[in-house]
């Protein structure tokens, strides 16, 4: 059977033990991802100690906690403390997700912390996301309409056609949703990805926008759209409950439609 390596110099090497609460009653071990392209290093993984006494229950309370108390070089991004901005998403016990709302009393074991998979890291748990912004701005994610508005009120919309757009409005490009889709691994240069492609979704099904037939032309091509094979493990990953997969069938299903 064929075996697969990472190349030498991105193995993830057994890391430093940092110490921290080691006799607390109530601790936590932490094992946290560390990478700093600017030390020539390989990756490894850093040990440290959290009294859960003294920290907020979440996993970026412990990161926090961390880099305040304990290792002030730890870098990742946070924002909102309360999963709105989307800045705190990583891998945590295997799982993408958003660092402020996941309870560390969640994590069996020792909470193993690592960067969205799949991304150049740009340090730690900082992935570069320049190729995840472009691809959403490629999908043009703003009203397009020839025809002037109302002069006396804003474009209105039905009730009926405003709840298409509430889910997917929701979305907070966190790319949790991308960066657990197989699909996206293999071919994020050429293939769109789930978030990119629900906000695409959400325009095509906007009422008010007279650009559909051209959405749905910039979408047909063997990547961009169809390299999504409804594995699904986007519409499991999103922390705010939103259905990309969902979104993307609908999407293939108006492409069909649309020959008839
Ligand atoms: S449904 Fe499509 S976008 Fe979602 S994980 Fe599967 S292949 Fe990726
Ligand atoms: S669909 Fe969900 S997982 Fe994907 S970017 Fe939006 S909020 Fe994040
Ligand atoms: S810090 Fe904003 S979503 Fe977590």
């Amino acid at each position: 059977m064929a075996q697969f390596k990472l190349p030498a110099n991105s193995r993830v090497k057994p890391g430093k033990d940092h110490g921290g609460a080691k006799d607390a009653p109530n601790k936590r071990e932490f094992q946290v991802y560390r990478y700093d392209p600017a030390t020539g290093e390989n990756p490894s993984v850093d040990q440290y100690s959290i009294d859960m006494d003294e920290c907020g229950p979440m996993v970026l309370d412990a990161l926090i906690t961390i880099k305040n108390e304990i290792d002030p070089t730890l870098s990742f991004r946070r924002s909102c403390r309360e999963g709105i901005c989307g800045s705190c998403a990583m891998n945590i016990d295997g799982t993408n997700t958003l660092a402020c709302l996941k309870p560390v009393e969640e994590v069996k074991g020792p909470v193993r912390i690592y960067p969205l998979p799949h991304m150049p890291v740009v340090r730690d748990l900082v992935p570069d996301l320049t190729n995840f912004y472009a691809q959403y701005a490629s999908v043009k994610p703003w009203l397009e309409a020839k025809t002037p508005p109302p002069p006396d009120r804003e474009r209105l919309q039905s009730k009926e056609d405003q709840e298409k757009i509430n889910d997917p409005s929701a979305c907070i490009l966190c790319a949790c949703c991308s960066t657990s889709c197989p699909s996206y691994w293999w071919n994020s240069d050429r293939y769109l990805g789930p978030a990119a492609l629900l906000q695409a979704y959400r325009w095509i099904v906007d009422s008010r926008d007279e650009s559909t037939g051209d959405r749905l032309d910039a979408l047909e091509d063997p990547f961009r759209l169809y390299r999504c094979h409804t594995i699904l493990n986007c519409t499991k990953a999103c922390p705010k409950d939103l259905n990309p997969g969902k979104a993307i069938a609908e999407i293939k299903k108006m492409m069909t439609d649309r020959q008839h």
